[in-house]
């Protein structure tokens, strides 16, 4: 594999340097020099010590130090994750000074299960789980925000497993069994009960099923059940597993797979979704035709060429013009995409480099590729004398076509050398046009995990095989989840919290609003911020139209013994940090209905009104 890979790099050092803002360095020596920068920059943003983020609590991952336009400085679920199957891959690969960082994420995600939040709590039934962020201390973020996000449960089932099977490996599995596993266990016991309801994509925008999401949970469910195994302990959430997997099948197309499914959103479905979730659930050593839906499989080559052909468009991505087919380009999210203005993102060229990394190294492993009609296009854009059929290493196109995946990957890798400073710093996205130079949040954690992930792959260091040999997706789709038992990780730290009792209340409350302007209620409930407007609950204006400016939340109003009125006002959240708008007029009242803590969703109580009082102004920000 060295020889191949310095073959494909020596093909591309001309152009890759030529291009670069760094000086002449060439690819290799880029590489280099940024996965050291990269990884560096990663522990920089990871409390208690990360040197970007001062009040980063212990083990917490912050998306990035920027605090304003866009304010990032939260932790995400997911993308810490992510970020943290790198860290252990790394680790796992011998860099050994990174397991304190390690063991700061078990604890922190041990205590952050325990948190209760606008999803949600823990107890009774693992609706907080499925919180995208908190506050970079580790509290509560009660904004108003897409929730829940269903992948950070999965996603770090699996960073953990990935730490807990080494740690067996080790002779530790008593510490996995006592301290990790109950980590595991709720997050694997939200996949199981909720990977059949809606919730918002990666990107926090899109309401319904997720590509993305539903890969995640797959591999969660398979690799919880063998570790549970291990273990002697039973994992009633992972019999979902076929099921999961049965779904997953829905999202192609016949040409590539729709994002997201079972919503209205008005996309065509094409997104990086779909790229970054074959390389989340990449086993080397899975055969192409895995129904999981691998970097190679053929559906997924399809996926990818289409997907990078929709950002060829040089009237939608003119960063992109000139380039010719079968070299690497500047790659987005989706190309509906306006979030500042809708640009190239450093961990999506990033990711697709590291597909088509995965993909040669599953070739490697298995000896063959098998190019059908599905993968034919995609493999004729790199090697126009592919043709249909299967070629074992003895046939002379192996090589070849190996060679020419690893050469496009490279290519795609120079793209983002071109595009990024001196100084090696990477924000999330590069502006599409002219100066092409970076832009939204600086020094972002996710788009540095995705070059030391990347390099991995391209240096053949390959994560551990999770597949059994052989899956097979049942016949017939159904879907009945099963209602998890969650408890606090007290082992690893998280406090022992007990169950609440709550109402569940349905506000609806008419308020003409202006975009950005977000209504809240504050209220005698810790739910409702007793009293604090920043604590103060989210409503949600999802069915609001201009007939109807509705705000509503079915809400869990924690309720203390003996309380039996709630005492509560709408309040306006104005844009641009200008003050909150309070109703008029004295608090309203309710009666508190009887408080349940056996995780019934039954609506308790329903108010439905209008505001009362001046409406509020954009600042114009
Ligand atoms: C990003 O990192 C660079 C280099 O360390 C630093 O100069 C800059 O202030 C950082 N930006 C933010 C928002 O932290
Ligand atoms: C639930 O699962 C069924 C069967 O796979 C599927 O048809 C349906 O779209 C799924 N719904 C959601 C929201 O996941
Ligand atoms: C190229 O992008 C432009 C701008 O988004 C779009 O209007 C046009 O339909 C795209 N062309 C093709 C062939 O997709
Ligand atoms: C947590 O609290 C419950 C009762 O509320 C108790 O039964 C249990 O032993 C406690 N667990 C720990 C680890 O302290
Ligand atoms: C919001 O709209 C959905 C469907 O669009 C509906 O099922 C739900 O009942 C509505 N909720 C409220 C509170 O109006
Ligand atoms: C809310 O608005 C709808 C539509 O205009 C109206 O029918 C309803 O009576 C209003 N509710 C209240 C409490 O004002």
């Amino acid at each position: 594999m060295p020889c191949l890979s310095k073959l494909a790099a020596t093909a591309l050092l001309g152009t890759a340097a030529s291009a670069s803002l760094l000086p002449n360095i060439g690819l290799e020596k880029f590489i280099k020099a940024e996965n050291k920068i990269a990884l560096q920059a990663v522990l920089d943003n990871i409390g208690p010590n990360g040197a970007k983020v001062p009040g980063a609590g212990r083990g917490l991952v912050i998306a990035s130090p920027s605090k304003s336009n866009p304010d990032y400085f939260f932790t995400w679920t997911r993308d810490a994750a992510l970020t943290f199957r790198t860290l252990i891959d790394e680790f796992l690969f011998g860099n050994k000074a990174l397991e304190p960082y390690i063991n700061d994420y078990i604890y922190s995600q041990a205590v952050l299960q325990t948190v209760s939040n606008p999803s949600g709590t823990l107890l009774p039934n693992g609706g907080g789980l499925g919180e995208p962020k908190f506050m970079a201390d580790g509290s509560r973020y009660n904004g108003n925000w897409g929730r829940p996000q269903r992948d950070g449960p999965p996603l770090r089932a699996t960073a953990l497993i990935q730490y807990s099977n080494y740690l067996i490996s080790k002779g530790k599995k008593d510490r996995v069994k006592k301290e990790i596993w109950p980590i595991i266990a709720n997050d694997l016991a939200y996949v199981g009960q909720y990977w059949n309801a809606s919730g918002f994509d990666l990107w926090e925008e899109v309401y319904g099923s997720s590509f993305f999401t539903t890969q995640a949970q797959y591999r969660s469910l398979v690799e919880g059940e063998t570790l549970a195994k291990s273990l002697g302990i039973p994992c009633p959430a992972c019999a979902q597993a076929p099921q999961v997997l049965c779904f997953l099948q829905s999202y192609w197309n016949g040409k590539y797979y729709t994002a997201t499914i079972n919503t209205n959103a008005a996309r065509n479905g094409v997104d990086a979704n779909t790229v970054l979730g074959p390389i989340a659930l990449f086993d080397p050593a899975a055969p192409c035709n895995s129904p999981s839906l691998q970097p190679c499989h053929p559906r997924s080559l399809s996926n990818f060429k289409n997907f990078v052909d929709t950002f060829r468009n040089s009237t939608l991505y003119p960063i992109n013009r000139g380039i010719p087919a079968g070299r690497g380009v500047a790659l987005g999210r989706y190309p509906e995409d306006f979030y500042f203005n809708g640009n190239p993102w450093y961990l999506i060229t990033l990711g697709s480099a590291e597909f088509l990394y995965d993909v040669a190294a599953a070739y490697l492993k298995q000896g063959s590729i098998t190019i059908d009609s599905t993968s034919l296009p995609f493999f004729k854009e790199i090697y126009p004398l592919a043709r249909v059929g299967q070629f074992g290493v003895l046939h002379p196109a192996y090589y070849v076509l190996i060679a020419a995946i690893r050469n496009y990957a490279d290519s795609f890798v120079s793209v983002s050398q071109k595009y990024t400073p001196a100084n090696g710093m990477m924000a999330e996205q590069f502006l599409k046009s002219e100066p092409f130079s970076p832009i939204s949040a600086a020094n972002l954690t996710w788009s540095f995990a995705s070059f030391v992930s990347m390099t991995h792959r391209r240096e053949g260091k390959l994560p551990p095989s999770w597949l059994p040999r052989s899956v097979s997706v049942p016949s017939v789709c159904s879907a009945s989840p099963v209602k998890g038992t969650y408890a606090p990780a007290t082992a690893a730290g998280a406090p022992n919290i007990t169950t609440p009792c709550v109402s569940n209340i349905l506000f609806q409350v008419n308020a003409t609003t202006y975009y950005g302007e977000n209504i809240y209620v504050t209220g005698n409930s810790p739910t409702l911020g007793n009293g604090n407007l920043d604590t103060a609950y989210p409503l949600l204006s999802n069915n609001y139209t201009s007939e109807r400016p509705l705000w509503y939340a079915v809400i869990p109003v924690e309720v203390t013994k003996g309380q039996t009125t709630l005492k509560y006002k709408y309040a306006r959240q104005q844009d641009c940090g200008q003050d909150w708008i309070l109703e008029e007029g004295s608090e309203r009242e309710i009666q508190v209905p009887q408080c349940v803590s056996d995780g019934s969703e039954d609506i308790l109580a329903t108010v439905d009104e209008a505001f009362v009082g001046q409406g509020g102004k954009t600042g114009g920000c």
